[in-house]
């Protein structure tokens, strides 16, 4: 009753704020002409800094102070930001403030692991305190806008904004983007050290054809709705504030300019009252998609439902003609006028457009220890350690190690794609890291190999900002070099994988093996005789089939962000024991992808029988991955006991607790992510062979048992039928637990209506 009083009271609190709201922009909106309205639909960047498209924005200044620029992003820090800020109050007709906003992808200036290995910590605190420190550290630089999370489900390796996703799964991704949206929002914009967030990009970037960037995607709707859409959503049923839209087409059509996606579908179903902004220059993108003129496709991108255009100036240079020759309408220009005015109040900026620019917040708040030391706590927990033959990790803190590869003592490419503020330079080396956290070990560092020999691909790595340095010497002497440290000592680490610019926007590849030459030098290595461990630093799953056969331990830390190399030291040496689990399928090798573990079954399974002719197969490799989703070993082993389930025949809206008991049956304390998957052998559509539905994780003391229980009901049964309707259908299910998506313990129940 109280409970229900207390809702009751705050609906009716945010209906008075949004009544106070509205009669607020009605009063400014009926001072606006209608160019000052189109203004405000105008998002720049100006040049000078960190570019993150292919033009940047002219006369940025003169706009500003004309009244034809709503929002500005790509500049931080309170000192910066105020210029721009103050141009708009004080210089602009009607004093309206603008919105800064950034790319803050994973932190800000800490910057935390990739997006796609924090995904591999399944840990959704530390995942929102993330986006806390985020939020707190954007704030205090002077920004009010975030274009994060990135929800795109991502099932193709080769595309590299895979390193900005959170992987393959929908229910995980899910609840990774209201983690991240809770962080960056918390429960009021105004408060000072909260940004509006943007869920991006709606819809299905991530799965565009062969793995190249922008390309082409087409898919079914109830693929669409069963495993590529439910992110975007849960971050609308979270209270994203804004979302953008996506490069690629839907149904033909480039969502900029769909109307069924962004307005049927985002706002009328879903119910969606923010803003929405486009992808940079994505208006104009769609002249050479072949939607029309500049003019035509600005009007489609409003009447669709767009509210700001991100850099194209389309929306600027021809909506007035577009309204005078009747193409669109003065209401559609005063919808997304009042939605960007909406955002500016809600984050309190009309009240005072300076609050997020108190320049005595950055010394105080920005890379702080506290900052950094959460880095690294959540950097351990992002490894995912893929093999370890005869314990060969963690290491001893005594004896020699030779440290070799182009990772092993590189400051500049430790932070990953995406850290538009981040400073390499803060950023600790694995060599740092190992000397801080094991002082007594005899080091020996040898480069042993360049990222790549490719030359034209180091020109290309190098264009935008020069990370990549290379080794003039010859490979050979690099490797024998290498090879000389290994045989002086008792162990190598190789630090191997890709450039950080390797993985990331326009940073396809169509052979995710470690590169050519680095591979040469492994096998130089693995010659020594000496035990042969891989750290491997990448921005995608990699085709690691040869280093799995040879290495005796790989441990997959793609990049770790400011620190970097302490958290992979922690977890060399045993002060972590690694718990990550892969959130993306590794592939045997290229020719599988797509590959993911929530695949259909087909009408002809491959059941093992080798000489089985007609059966869904390849003749060179097998049908299953290399690593599948969810997998991760640890120093430790965990032994799950059969599923118990509390009832075999519900029925109706009954609960069925499907129970395991884990053991620590290792030696040393660990933490395991124990997960719950669904098979629906039957129904009146074809199912996948499983989908996850639930994780728990577990930190159990040597010996120690512990019962995990999950409890089921219909609602996690419930699936899209053809007319993409939503429901679960009676009859048998198979309930499975396990430490990995292939390594399950299952028990069957049929459920009745
Ligand atoms: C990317 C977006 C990003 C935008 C602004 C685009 O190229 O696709 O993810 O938010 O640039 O930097």
């Amino acid at each position: 009753m109280k409970k229900l009083l207390l809702l009751m009271l705050a609906g009716f609190t945010a209906q008075a704020q949004d009544a106070k709201m509205n009669a607020f922009v009605t009063r400014l909106m009926g001072q606006m002409t209608v160019d000052e309205k189109i203004g405000q639909l105008n998002l720049v960047t100006p040049g000078g800094f960190t570019a993150t498209g292919a033009t940047v924005s002219q006369n940025v200044e003169a706009n500003i102070k004309a009244g034809k620029v709503g929002g500005l992003f790509g500049i931080y820090d309170p000192k910066l930001v105020r210029k721009p800020q103050e141009m708009a109050v004080n210089d602009s007709r009607l004093h309206i403030p603008l919105l800064f906003g950034l790319d803050v992808i994973h932190g800000h200036k800490t910057s935390f692991p990739i997006p796609l290995a924090i995904s591999c910590s399944w840990d959704l605190s530390r995942i929102e305190q993330s986006a806390r420190i985020a939020a707190t550290e954007a704030t205090a630089d002077g920004l009010n806008w975030v274009f994060s999370p990135m929800v795109d489900i991502a099932r193709d390796p080769r595309w590299g904004r895979i390193s900005e996703s959170s992987g393959e799964d929908p229910y995980l991704g899910s609840l990774i983007a209201k983690a991240m949206i809770r962080g960056y929002q918390g429960s009021n914009l105004s408060v000072p050290n909260t940004v509006l967030a943007c869920v991006k990009h709606f819809a299905l970037y991530g799965a565009a054809e062969a793995g190249r960037d922008y390309n082409t995607v087409d898919m079914s709707r109830i693929k669409m709705y069963e495993y590529y859409l439910p992110p975007y959503k849960a971050a609308v049923e979270a209270g994203v504030g804004s979302v953008m839209s996506s490069f690629n087409e839907v149904d033909a059509v480039p969502a900029t300019a769909n109307r069924w996606l962004l307005t049927d579908l985002l706002r009328k179903q879903w119910g969606f009252k923010g803003l929405l902004v486009t992808d940079y220059t994505a208006i104009n993108e769609m002249i050479a998609h072949g939607l029309g003129d500049l003019k035509q496709v600005s009007a489609l991108a409003l009447k669709a439902g767009t509210d700001m255009d991100m850099v194209g100036e389309g929306f600027l240079t021809t909506l007035k003609q577009s309204l005078k020759e009747g193409k669109i309408t003065q209401a559609e220009i005063d919808q997304a006028c009042r939605r960007v005015l909406e955002a500016k109040y809600k984050l309190g900026l009309f009240d005072d457009p300076y609050r997020y620019l108190d320049e005595s917040r950055p010394a105080r708040e920005i890379l702080t220890p506290q900052n950094r030391a959460f880095a690294r706590e959540l950097a351990v927990r992002t490894h995912v350690l893929l093999k370890n033959s005869h314990q060969t990790l963690p290491l001893k803190k005594s004896g020699s190690i030779a440290l070799v590869g182009p990772l092993a003592n590189d400051r500049k490419n430790m932070l990953g794609t995406w850290n538009i503020a981040g400073d390499w330079k803060q950023a600790v080396t694995v060599l740092e890291g190992i000397q801080h956290v094991a002082g007594n070990v005899t080091v020996k560092y040898a480069k042993g190999a360049n990222f790549t020999s490719d030359t034209l691909l180091i020109r290309r790595l190098n264009a935008q900002n020069g990370l990549v340095d290379v080794d003039p010497r010859p490979t050979q002497v690099l490797i024998d070099e290498a090879v000389q440290a290994a045989q002086q000592s008792d162990v190598v680490v190789a630090v191997i994988g890709e450039a950080q610019e390797m993985s990331g926007e326009a940073a396809s590849r169509s052979d995710i093996g470690i590169p050519e030459n680095q591979q040469e030098l492994l096998r130089a290595l693995k010659k020594t005789g000496k035990p042969l461990i891989l750290v491997v630093m990448s921005g995608r799953p990699l085709t690691l089939g040869w280093e799995n056969e040879h290495a005796d331990a790989i441990l997959q830390t793609w990049f770790g962000g400011t620190e970097s190399g302490h958290a992979i030291a922690d977890v060399l040496f045993g002060n972590y024991n690694p718990s990550g689990k892969l959130t993306a399928t590794f592939p045997r090798n290229v020719g599988q992808i797509p590959i993911y573990y929530n695949h259909k079954n087909t009408g002809r399974p491959y059941q093992g029988v080798l000489l089985d002719k007609f059966k869904s197969r390849y003749l060179d490799v097998p049908n299953d991955p290399l690593f599948p989703f969810g997998y991760g070993l640890s120093y430790t082993t965990f032994t799950y006991s059969p599923v118990t389930l509390s009832k075999t025949r519900p029925k109706g809206n009954d609960q069925v607790e499907a129970t395991v008991t884990v053991t620590n049956s290792g030696s040393v304390a660990g933490e395991e992510t124990v997960q719950l998957y669904i098979t629906d052998p039957v129904a009146s559509v074809t199912r996948s062979v499983k989908d996850l539905k639930g994780f728990q994780k577990v930190f159990l003391q040597p010996g120690e048992s512990r019962k995990v229980t999950f409890t089921v009901t219909p609602e996690q049964l419930k699936f899209y039928h053809s007319d993409l309707s939503y429901d679960w259908e009676p009859g048998e299910f198979q309930v499975h637990i396990g430490t990995n998506s292939a390594e399950v313990k299952s028990a069957g129940m049929n459920w009745g209506r």
